[in-house]
């Protein structure tokens, strides 16, 4: 009998987890596939939240975080802990996802073994090498050195077919953003807001997250001079921020912040009630590169506090729209948004041109097909089967 092909799936911050978790389950639930969880606890406490929420037990954790680690760190222990779990498990394929060091370095090592890689979220570009820092390096190198893209949109596999990336390897999914989305949002329908968010009233809600590593120093404090300006001038609402649990980002933004009793700063939320605050907002200011995938599927406008974006499509349909790091821009957009109602409808009807809710299983039919030698062409089964095409 034919030996059932092994899939190792290596992350590890709170992006990658929740955004893996719809791939892990779906690939635990193939009788074809052995599939082996390795968490790196890059992340602690935001990582453990996600776990918890989608009950998965990874059989390896790394447990490699450190107070303010560097990237260096981060590096150097990963590299470290994560050959030996090769070793052990000797996966035919190891995905990883996104952008992160985690991803990053996980690929490296699976290259120095001579795995094959398999990169979920494959294709996401800016056109500047260190915008985001240092994400943009990370999924370059990751493109470079693995031989299967899930990419999550056309346009992610146009920017790998122009870097000359095998275009047999290559396949359009979807975001499995959605898919986790999708399913939480559906247990935050009568999910109550956690304390001290209790008592707000939905669509009196302003939510907002930053964290970006480019953005540390001046930028994160005009955010946060920006946010005590529109929580003075919009006193009827409530502006809600879970802050990231760095304490660079802490120390950046929180002075700037004080003394305003609608600007409520609040410790990260777990996944749930996060989707439940999310689904109650009016408008969401962030620099996250998954909350710009998740709020068009709720039809929330999402001001991005970035100078460029690596999810153009979102831009294109409108749901999106770029507002840089500077107070006064900021200020305005949101100062628009909040007092017309037909700039917030404009936003708020585009639809989410990131995924259909079934990234995950396109991904995993996609493995069963390439682990199993069998012949991807097109025809044979349904396209959608293996090819997310956008509704918008
Ligand atoms: C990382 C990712 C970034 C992603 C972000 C999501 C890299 C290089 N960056 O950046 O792409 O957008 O995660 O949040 O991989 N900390 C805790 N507990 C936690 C998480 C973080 O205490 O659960 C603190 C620690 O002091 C840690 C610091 O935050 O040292 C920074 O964490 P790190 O993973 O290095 O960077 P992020 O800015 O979170
Ligand atoms: N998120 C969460 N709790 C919070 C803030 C964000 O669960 O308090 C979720 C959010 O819905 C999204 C993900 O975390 O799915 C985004 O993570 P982050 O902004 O840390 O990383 P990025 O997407 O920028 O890489």
């Amino acid at each position: 009998m034919a030996k059932i092909p092994t899939v190792l799936s290596v992350f590890g911050t709170r992006p990658d987890a929740i955004k893996m978790a719809p791939v892990v389950l779906e690939l635990q639930n193939r009788k074809s596939i052995k599939h082996v969880a390795c968490v790196t606890g890059q992340h602690r406490q935001m990582l453990d939240t996600v776990l918890e929420l989608f009950g998965i037990k990874p059989r390896h954790d790394l447990d490699i975080m450190t107070e303010r680690q560097s990237l260096e760190d981060i590096a150097l222990r990963l590299l470290n802990d994560l050959p030996t779990i090769l070793d052990k498990v000797q996966p035919d394929i190891v995905l990883v996802h996104g952008d992160t060091s985690t991803a990053f370095i996980s690929a490296l090592s699976t290259y120095y073994h001579r795995f094959r890689v398999g990169h979920v979220e494959a294709g996401l570009r800016t056109p500047n090498l260190y915008v985001p820092f240092p994400e943009e390096a990370n999924r370059r190198l990751i493109d470079t050195i693995c031989s299967l893209h899930l990419a999550p949109t056309d346009n992610a596999a146009k920017a790998l077919h122009a870097e000359n990336a095998d275009p047999s390897g290559i396949f359009v999914t979807g975001n499995t953003v959605v898919d986790a989305f999708l399913f939480t949002a559906e247990k935050a329908k009568d999910h109550p807001l956690p304390e001290p968010l209790t008592d707000l009233e939905p669509g009196k809600i302003v939510t907002i997250t930053a964290h970006r590593r480019e953005s540390w120093g001046e930028d994160l404090a005009n955010i946060g001079r920006a946010l005590a300006t529109l929580a003075d001038r919009f006193p009827d609402f409530t502006f809600v921020f879970p802050i990231h649990l760095n304490p660079i980002v802490r120390e950046n933004m929180m002075p700037h912040m004080e003394g305003l009793d609608n600007l409520v700063v609040i410790e990260p939320l777990g996944y749930l009630d996060f989707v439940a605050l999310m689904s109650r907002s009016y408008l969401i200011l962030t620099d996250s590169g998954g909350i710009q995938e998740e709020a068009p599927s709720l039809g929330i406008p999402v001001l991005v506090m970035r100078e460029v974006t690596e999810r153009q499509e979102g831009v294109d349909a409108g749901c999106l729209e770029l507002v840089g790091t500077s107070e006064k821009t900021i200020v305005d957009r949101a100062c628009a948004i909040l007092t017309d109602p037909d700039e917030h409808a404009r936003m708020a009807q585009a639809g989410n041109p990131y995924g259909d809710g079934k990234a995950s299983w396109r991904i995993a039919n996609i493995l069963e097909r390439v682990l199993t030698g069998e012949d991807l062409e097109e025809g044979e089964r349904e396209l959608d089967e293996f090819h997310f095409t956008p509704s918008v």
